[in-house]
């Protein structure tokens, strides 16, 4: 599939981005498109100005490097120019309500990104405001992340449907993402996780759901060798997400064994890629040996959050436009 060049089958419709279940197939692929044309442009100094005079206000609740340069760099790219706020610093975070936050804010800006922790905050804002939602992450759900992942996979293997991605490690926020996100493109998935870590039983129904009706499987199981056997792209994250740092040592001990490592790299494809949507601990869920290795490409992956984030923000506060 050209997805550079591909043809929309219906006009692009969300509202928001609040999690890749609410995106369809095609609206997916849209994104997908405009991002990898994003890039070429971008690299080959074409300006781009669908977000001329307008303003993205960045709402930070938990730490960031990538989602916060990206965002920030990408409006500007686009003509644009982004506001960071910090939950320490503005009212949100002393108690004022979301849906006076959202009103106030749909009032002086055209989109919110969004990182923080519940995900119905997200759906208040969207609510309550009139402007555009970008989820940034949640406890819940890490959407933009999988946009930038799909991209790279497609940019190295040239096909995203029918190929098999293994997560391995905690069934969090980036296990539920690439789930929606994978079993909406016919891509098989496979989980592994210890008991009482895996990922929430409804974000794996849908993706049940989701794989049956795009022709692919969703695999949850506890050993990691079954999970990446014949996969084509190895993927993992921290053992303990951003507000778990109190669990830290109980998850150490979960955890341990549920490693990316050169025994993943055996039973896998031979030419299989290993992506980390970062920060990474070497010696917890990856080895030095794999992130650093010929089969990681973890920072062309880290650079499409740039690209897939102006994709997004082209369709959902840029009229579709470049
Ligand atoms: N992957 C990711 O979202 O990175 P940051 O936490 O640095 O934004
Ligand atoms: N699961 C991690 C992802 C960081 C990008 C976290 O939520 O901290």
């Amino acid at each position: 599939m050209d997805l550079m060049n591909y043809q929309a089958k219906a006009p692009f419709t969300q509202k928001h981005l609040l999690t890749l279940q609410d995106w369809s197939e095609d609206e997916i692929y849209q994104c997908l498109s405009h991002a990898l044309k994003l890039k070429a442009m971008q690299k080959s100094g074409q300006k781009q100005s669908c977000l001329s005079g307008k303003t993205l206000a960045m709402i930070f609740a938990k730490s960031s490097t990538r989602t916060r340069v990206s965002f920030e760099v990408g409006t500007s790219q686009l003509g644009g120019s982004a506001l960071f706020l910090s939950t320490a610093d503005i009212q949100l975070g002393r108690g004022e309500p979301i849906s006076d936050t959202a009103q106030v804010l749909s009032r002086m800006v055209d989109g919110i990104m969004i990182r923080t922790f519940k995900q119905s905050d997200l759906e208040a804002l969207a609510k309550y405001g009139s402007i555009p939602i970008i989820n940034g992450l949640t406890d819940e759900f890490h959407p933009c992340q999988v946009l930038a992942d799909l991209m790279t996979i497609y940019e190295k293997k040239g096909m995203l449907k029918g190929l098999k991605l293994a997560f391995v490690g905690d069934g969090n926020n980036m296990a539920h993402s690439l789930m929606l996100g994978c079993s909406k493109l016919g891509l098989d998935v496979a989980i592994a996780s210890p008991d009482g870590y895996k990922p929430n039983p409804v974000y794996t129904a849908w993706a049940v759901a989701n794989a049956e009706k795009h022709g692919s499987k969703v695999t949850i199981c506890t050993d990691p060798l079954e999970a990446c056997k014949d996969a084509d792209v190895l993927y993992t994250d921290v053992w303990a997400s951003m507000g778990q740092e109190g669990e830290a040592e109980v998850r150490k001990k979960a955890f341990a064994g549920y490693q990316i490592n050169a025994d993943c790299l055996a039973v896998a494809k031979k030419d299989c890629i290993f992506l980390h949507c970062l920060p990474a601990h070497r010696g917890e869920e990856v080895t030095a040996e794999v992130i650093d290795g010929a089969h990681s490409v973890i920072f062309d992956e880290a650079e499409n959050r740039l690209h897939a984030q102006k994709g997004v923000m082209a369709l959902l506060m840029g009229n579709g436009g470049f």
